[in-house]
């Protein structure tokens, strides 16, 4: 039996039937529900002109803010969650939220197309850092103002043809000088979607498809089970492009977003495993305190956005190769937890990839958790990097992305492990790259052997990203790198190894 979505939207709970499983979040603000001011630029999560914030239960009786794109989020998915769009932002009294105040005070807008997905994006920054409110607008306080390269990074998300980012960024800086006239009551917020939330899996159906949400991982399984076609759908960043650029009609859905089990990250002293509905950006947060050497892939795995809705169980199980997440689990060693009504198994992550879009995964399992090794140990020694190569440094798809660990046991390499997306059909390990390091000394004939061993570890394609012989050469470079960022005997500072890169190409 089919029943309504029901989310918060615009001061009210609303009640959605008869719209496609697959109706996007966007199709509905713009054509159902007219709320105009959100824009439509690419429709595959690349631009920000339909940036939008949503809203769910914390766990700790407030509500979590996220900026997502709407066109790449499918209606049902709201369920139980607040929307907020460019309209809320407008005060009771007609005037402007210190967001929009902040935009026109730093001339942040010229054609204004981008503008409403921009703001979305500082009112989450806003709402993460702004202010302690109790719903009256004279207690409100600012906590803390984000640094630049904190707000830079929270826009990764969104581009602007015309007016320059610096307007923009200046706005984001100043808009945290005011508070609003009505602050946003996350208290009342909450009370509100308690109403909402539901004891059991969530049923929907439109025209013959069906979209269900498990709230449990056993009720997760046994749908599994009983329609093992249905997709699986988590984040649907690379999903929801399925259905908006390639009109594929997805079948029924298992939607796992309402699952709180698979949102837990448990760290122990020899495991961080994390949930398979953990998000992407949460994940490498938590990843990141354990290895600090993955901060500038995080940064730069695609937009806040994408990472916001995207989760890392997602990733895996898409096994895209040229996913951005999996070279570097690989090289750490991870593991993948499938489930499913029979129980568990895991198995190494790069035993999960047998073929192009081919894995080692019954129709009715599924991906629960992903787990990473900690430091402990011997591991404590070891040496690791991560490195992406793309035409853009924001939000853009991997040409080559590549990740190098070892076990340093004085100069001597034990155990290495190499690991490259956008090298084969799979994320792929290179066996005989790491067979030249492995209990060799690391000097520089070790890396320029194993460098050399690359050519026959892959044969990568040519396609509109990179060329065949850019992929190759490249790796080898990086892996260079490698070397002279962890060489035993005078390390070179990725900052100083950055600037000469910057160097050698503007003296191009
Ligand atoms: Fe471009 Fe959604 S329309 S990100
Ligand atoms: Fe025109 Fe940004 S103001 S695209």
């Amino acid at each position: 039996m089919t029943q309504p979505i029901r989310f918060y939207h615009r001061n009210a709970i609303r009640e959605v039937s008869g719209a496609s499983t697959t109706r996007t979040v966007l199709q509905y603000l713009r054509e159902d529900a007219r709320c105009t001011g959100t824009k439509e630029g690419c429709a595959e999560g690349d631009c920000g002109a339909c940036t939008v914030v949503v809203g769910e239960p914390d766990g700790a009786g407030g509500v979590a803010f996220k900026a997502v794109n709407a066109c790449v989020q499918f209606l049902p998915t709201l369920d139980g969650r607040a929307l907020f769009t460019v309209e809320d932002l407008r005060q009771p009294d007609g005037s402007l939220h210190p967001v929009q105040q902040a935009l026109v005070d730093c001339h942040g807008s010229q054609c204004g197309f981008c503008t409403p997905g921009f703001a979305m994006s500082m009112f989450a920054l806003y709402e993460k850092h702004g202010h302690a409110s109790t719903g009256c607008a004279h207690e409100t306080t600012h906590k803390t103002v984000p640094s630049r390269e904190e707000i830079s990074n929270a826009l990764t998300g969104n581009l602007c043809r015309c007016t320059g980012y610096r307007p923009i960024i200046d706005a984001a800086e100043r808009m945290f000088d005011h508070a609003p006239l009505a602050p946003l009551n996350a208290q009342a917020l909450a009370r509100a979607l308690d109403t909402l939330s539901r004891d059991d899996t969530f049923h929907y159906e439109h025209a013959g498809r069906q979209f269900h949400a498990p709230r449990t991982i056993e009720a997760l399984a046994k749908l599994k089970a009983q329609k093992p076609d249905a997709r699986i759908l988590a984040g649907s960043t690379d999903v929801g492009l399925w259905v908006t650029k390639q009109l594929r009609d997805l079948g029924d859905i298992i939607y796992v977003g309402q699952i709180e089990a698979f949102k837990r990250v448990e760290t122990g002293s020899e495991w961080i495993e994390i949930g398979a509905g953990v998000t992407v950006e949460r994940a490498y947060e938590e990843l990141a305190k354990t290895y600090p050497e993955l901060e500038e892939m995080w940064q730069r795995f695609a937009s806040l956005p994408i990472r916001n809705a995207g989760t890392l169980g997602g990733n895996v199980a898409n096994g895209s190769p040229i996913g951005d997440s999996m070279p570097g689990l690989i090289a750490l060693n991870a593991r993948v937890v499938l489930a499913s009504i029979d129980g568990t198994r895991e198995m190494p992550l790069e035993d999960l990839y047998l073929a192009y879009q081919k894995k080692d995964m019954a129709a009715h399992e599924f991906v629960a958790a992903v787990r990473v090794p900690t430091r402990a140990g011997k591991r404590a020694n070891l040496r690791f990097r991560t490195y992406k190569l793309s035409k853009r440094f924001d939000s853009d798809i991997s040409a080559v992305c590549a990740a190098f660990a070892f076990i340093a046991d004085g100069d001597v390499i034990r155990e290495p492990r190499i690991a490259f997306g956008g090298m084969a059909a799979t994320p792929k390990r290179a066996a005989r790259a790491e067979a030249a390091l492995a209990d060799a000394q690391w000097h520089e004939a070790t890396a320029q052997a194993a460098m050399r061993a690359l050519s026959d570890d892959y044969a990568p394609l040519t396609d509109m990203r990179a060329s065949s012989s850019y992929r190759l050469e490249t790796a080898k470079s990086v892996l260079y790198r490698f070397w002279l960022e962890t060489r035993p005997h005078d390390p070179v500072s990725k900052s100083k190894l950055d600037v000469r890169a910057i160097e050698l190409v503007e003296a191009k």
